[in-house]
């Protein structure tokens, strides 16, 4: 199993976002028995809630299924996950923090828009204080980048997905 972990702050807009994209996608794929994934944000403001009501608005409009509740970011996701994907540079950044904290080391931490090649702007915005259509703008940011990224994957993979 390849697992991924998306990353952002609150864990109930942006990265339940990327979860159920990458899980819609891989399954599309037929890559379920290879490639799992999570999400967690790195603050603690919204642990045990369901997605934001405009994540889930905005997945219904895409008919995209999600089952998850935000949970924080810790340190036994650092050992466990093969990729710690980050929605922005300040989310990459908690990331580091942890890792640097704990001695520990990891590999593959990314921001997700890195693996879009014609962007000058790596963060994905928060749409948390605006309205629904941040949402969409967030979902075709992350479906256009998640392609990428599985790219990526496959590209360094090669013998497995
Ligand atoms: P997310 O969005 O990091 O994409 O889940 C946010 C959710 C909540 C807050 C900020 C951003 N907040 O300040 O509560």
């Amino acid at each position: 199993m390849i697992k991924v972990l998306f990353v952002c702050l609150g864990n109930i807009c942006r990265s339940p976002l990327a979860e159920a994209i990458f899980n819609h996608k891989v399954k599309n794929l037929g890559l379920q028995q290879k490639l799992i994934c999570d999400s967690c944000g790195t603050s603690d403001y919204h642990i045990g809630e369901l997605p934001d009501e405009r994540t889930l608005a905005c997945l219904e409009n895409h008919k995209i299924a999600i089952n998850h509740r935000a949970r924080k970011l810790n340190r036994v996701d650092i050992r466990e996950f093969d990729y710690l994907i980050a929605m922005d540079q300040s989310n990459k950044e908690n990331i580091e923090q942890l890792i640097f904290k704990n001695s520990l080391k990891h590999n593959n931490v990314y921001l997700i828009r890195e693996f879009q090649p014609d962007t000058d702007n790596l963060d994905v915005p928060d749409p948390y204080y605006g309205g629904q259509d941040g949402f969409e703008n967030v979902y075709q940011i992350l479906d256009d980048s998640i392609d990428r990224f599985l790219e990526h994957i496959k590209v360094e993979h090669q013998e497995y997905v």
